[in-house]
């Protein structure tokens, strides 16, 4: 009976060792994102593959991208409530809209508009721009 609490609290203590510092650091950038339309919206093109840490270790700014975010810890998706949620068809040249988030030219926070701008990566590789590229099978 004794011997059995004492590995049920070694146990609960060890949760806790590896489980805290996952919670704690919570909202982790990850590695790489498999970008999807928002809940309810149909997929027309096969879904993007985010290389987050690609980005992150290019030296770009976070809130280039997380423009709306209040800090590098309050980071969103970008289909959060209030941001880009409208994937209708109607929604595709509102800068709010989801499309403009990812296809707009004209804010570099969108893949498309700092591709275009940047154009070639710090190793001289050049930035995907055309369709099949991004969403690629
Ligand atoms: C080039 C643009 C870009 C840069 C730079 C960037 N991010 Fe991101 N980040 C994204 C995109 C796009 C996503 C995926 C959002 C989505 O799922 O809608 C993302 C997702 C995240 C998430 C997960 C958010 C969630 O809840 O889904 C975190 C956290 C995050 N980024 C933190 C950071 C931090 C911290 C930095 C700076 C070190 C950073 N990002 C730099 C574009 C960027
Ligand atoms: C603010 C500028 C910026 C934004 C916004 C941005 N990118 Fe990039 N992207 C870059 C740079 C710079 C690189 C080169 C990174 C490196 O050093 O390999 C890059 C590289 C890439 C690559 C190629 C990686 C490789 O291994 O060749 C892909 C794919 C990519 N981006 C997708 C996206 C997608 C999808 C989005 C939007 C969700 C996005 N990017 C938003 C600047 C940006
Ligand atoms: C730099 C990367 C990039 C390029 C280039 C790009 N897209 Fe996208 N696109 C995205 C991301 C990221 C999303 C968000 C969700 C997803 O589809 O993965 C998206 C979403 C979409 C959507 C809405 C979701 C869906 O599947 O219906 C459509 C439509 C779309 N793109 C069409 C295009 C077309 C057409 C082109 C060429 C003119 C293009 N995209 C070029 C990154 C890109």
């Amino acid at each position: 009976m004794k011997k059995s609490l004492i590995i049920s609290l070694m146990v609960a203590a060890l949760v806790c060792v590896f489980a805290l510092p996952a919670v704690i650091a919570g909202n982790a950038a990850p590695d790489t994102v498999t970008m999807k339309a928002p809940e309810g919206a149909r997929m027309t093109k096969p879904a993007v593959v985010f290389p987050h840490k690609a980005h992150a270790d290019n030296g770009l700014d976070c809130m280039t991208c997380h423009h709306k975010a209040k800090s590098k810890d309050a980071v969103k998706a970008c289909a959060s409530e209030g941001c880009h949620t409208d994937a209708s068809k109607g929604a595709k040249k509102d800068p709010k809209g989801f499309y403009a988030a990812f296809h707009s030219k004209k804010s570099e926070a969108s893949c498309l508009g700092c591709h275009k701008k940047t154009k070639k990566s710090k190793a001289g590789k050049k930035l995907p721009v055309s369709c099949k590229v991004c969403h690629a099978k």
